[in-house]
């Protein structure tokens, strides 16, 4: 799980939502970064004060400006929408990661404006609405927090797969795209391994998976060891894929489901959580059989 901050200057508001993400969250791999910072140049002196009175310390930050190894496997989530579209310009192949922190919160007009120069008072109302928006963004996305999704598809699931990408993006759901790039005729097992292998690994946090009839899919992914994936029609079998087998990865086929059951099939799919209970014990039955 890798997540890196943008703003302008790198020395308040990105330092300041790491801080408190790395305090949240120590699992992840917090950094962050300016689209027009001067290198090297210490937090400001209210960000600090701000950061230390919420138990945080940015004494050893130091600002850098954003580059392409910062963004490798990483979510970027931007102070403002002008940082995001400047980011995803400047940086194409992070596409499908990187969104406004308010997108990402499910707030897509809010910006986390610049507090430089406006007193400790606005620091303050910064890192509270930072904090907000990080709450709003995990109850949001759930399971998946600060994970991205890897899709893969075969010649004949490459159009749905489009369509996907960006209901996905709509969605501000993060997404690795795995290919295939083209209509031209292809193998769905190299696609099925490629995601199977992203999701045991914790590459990605979930796969979508689609071919002419997903059976491909399903069966070439399900040899991946720890991925379980879920051959599914429409959105009440994606759901209880998660909700009853911990299904960590959907297959879909392009030729038995039209692209808006598809894209419903999918959102189910990703924002419901494994109910856990009497169904545990089944799934580790499941992960028995692999072992
Ligand atoms: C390709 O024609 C087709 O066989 C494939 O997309 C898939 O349906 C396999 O299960």
């Amino acid at each position: 799980m890798r997540v890196v901050f943008v703003c302008s200057g790198n020395t308040c508001r990105s330092p300041l939502a790491a801080a408190i993400l790395r305090s949240t969250e120590p699992q992840a791999e917090v950094s962050s970064a300016g689209l027009a910072a001067y290198d090297g140049s210490p937090a400001a002196e209210a960000a600090r004060a701000v950061a230390r009175e919420r138990g945080l310390e940015l004494r050893d930050h130091r600002a850098q400006n954003l580059r392409p190894e910062l963004l490798e496997g990483a979510i970027c989530l931007t102070m403002t929408r002008l940082h995001q579209d400047e980011v995803r310009r400047r940086f194409p192949e992070a596409e499908g990661r990187v969104f406004s922190l308010g997108a990402y919160a499910g707030e897509p007009d809010e910006d986390i404006e610049d507090p430089v120069g406006q007193g400790e008072g606005r620091y303050r109302e910064t890192a509270d609405r930072i904090i907000a928006l990080l709450r709003l963004a995990k109850e949001r996305h759930g399971w998946l927090y600060l994970q991205a999704v890897g899709l893969g598809s075969d010649h004949a699931g490459f159009p749905l797969k489009r369509e996907l990408l960006a209901a996905l993006r709509q969605e501000a759901v993060p997404t690795t795209d795995f290919g295939t790039d083209s209509p031209a005729s292809c193998d769905y097992p190299d696609f099925a391994q490629a995601v199977g292998t992203a999701v045991a690994t914790g590459e990605v946090g979930a796969g979508v998976l689609i071919c002419g009839t997903g059976i491909g899919m399903s069966i070439s992914a399900n040899k991946v060891q720890g991925v379980r994936a879920a051959l599914v029609h429409e959105g009440l079998g994606a759901e209880l894929a998660r909700r009853h087998n911990d299904a960590n990865v959907l297959c879909l086929g392009a030729r038995l489901t039209g692209p808006e059951l598809a894209r419903e099939a999918t959102l189910r799919f990703l924002r419901q959580s494994f109910d856990g209970g009497r169904h545990r014990a089944r799934v580790d039955k499941i992960r028995g059989l692999e072992r």
